[in-house]
């Protein structure tokens, strides 16, 4: 029997300098693509795969996410004064369950790896789930929702793979495959961080979403600094590759990386596109400005 994925992880603690200035004094994950902070989307993504309780490892300059995820009063009374319903609901619809959010802080951004470590007390002896709050992953399964179907299957630790360019490949966590168990699910051999596209045993990357087994936490703990000086994610998971069952599951829709300019505006307008509410012909309005 399989434990079930309760609990994810939101690692928003990073400086999100390709952003700047922008992010000078807002934190990236709460830019707004069309009319939401971009961690709304990934958060209902988490939502829709049955995750109940969202961990969120903040650092200075973060408070505002916690102010999102919580009751604001006095908007409410101001908007219900003045019968705006439609906001009001909009403002509400989103609200997680009380109780169902944890903040921690990473005291200094020393790497995704770090970031995760940080969550070890509030996940406990249980596997959980992380979501990159910046990669926005569009399709009509959410990508964590397919890979919580899978890991049902497998068990085991569970990723997101993605294809790239396979000139690419030294720009990305790249898989080796194993057998394939189903369409898009497959085992994983092994991991390489950033190879060579003449080394790279594939051009599948890990590309945001994981679902881990808690004995990521002791290898996190004694992990030393890798890429960009950073305690990193992927190097943990390269040393319990050797003993814990990995499977990827390859995701088939379209992910925008809003930490990169060109990214956010993408995802605005691929989101954007869809929101007949905002303007009837919004793709038409939209067609007429690319052109
Ligand atoms: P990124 O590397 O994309 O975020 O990490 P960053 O470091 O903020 O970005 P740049 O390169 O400076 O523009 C992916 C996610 O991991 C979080 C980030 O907040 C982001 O959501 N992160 C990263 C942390 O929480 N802590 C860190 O030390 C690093």
């Amino acid at each position: 029997m399989t434990k079930t994925i309760r609990k994810a992880v939101f690692p928003v603690a990073g400086l999100g300098t390709r952003f700047l200035p922008a992010t000078k004094a807002v934190p990236k994950e709460m830019l707004t693509v069309v009319d939401r902070p971009a961690l709304q989307y990934v958060v209902d993504e988490a939502k829709a795969a049955g995750i109940e309780h969202f961990v969120f490892v903040t650092g200075r300059g973060k408070a505002i996410i916690e102010d999102h995820f919580d009751i604001n009063f006095e908007l409410n009374a101001t908007l219900e004064s003045r019968n705006k319903t439609e906001a009001l609901e909009s403002v509400n619809r989103d609200l997680p369950k009380a109780g169902a959010t944890s903040f921690t802080r990473q005291q200094a951004p020393l790497g995704l790896g770090h970031a995760v470590w940080c969550a070890r007390d509030i996940i406990g002896d249980e596997p959980f789930a992380v979501l990159l709050p910046d990669m926005l992953m569009k399709h009509h399964t959410p990508c964590l929702k397919s890979m919580v179907d899978a890991y049902a299957k497998t068990g085991g630790n569970v990723l997101s793979l993605e294809a790239c360019d396979p000139a690419q490949t030294s720009s990305y966590g790249i898989v080796a495959l194993g057998d394939t168990l189903d369409e898009d699910v497959h085992q994983i051999k092994g991991m390489v961080e950033k190879p060579k596209p003449a080394e790279a045993p594939s051009n599948l990357f890990i590309s945001g979403r994981y679902i881990l087994q808690p004995e990521i936490f002791d290898l996190l703990e004694t992990q030393e600094r890798g890429a960009g000086n950073e305690i990193q994610l992927t190097d943990s998971m390269l040393r319990l590759v050797e003993t814990s069952p990995f499977y990827g599951v390859r995701f088939r829709g379209t992910t925008f990386d809003t930490g990169t300019k060109l990214g956010f505006l993408q995802a605005n307008i691929a989101y954007g596109q869809e929101r007949t509410d905002i303007h009837p012909n919004i793709k038409s309005e939209l067609a007429a400005l690319l052109r």
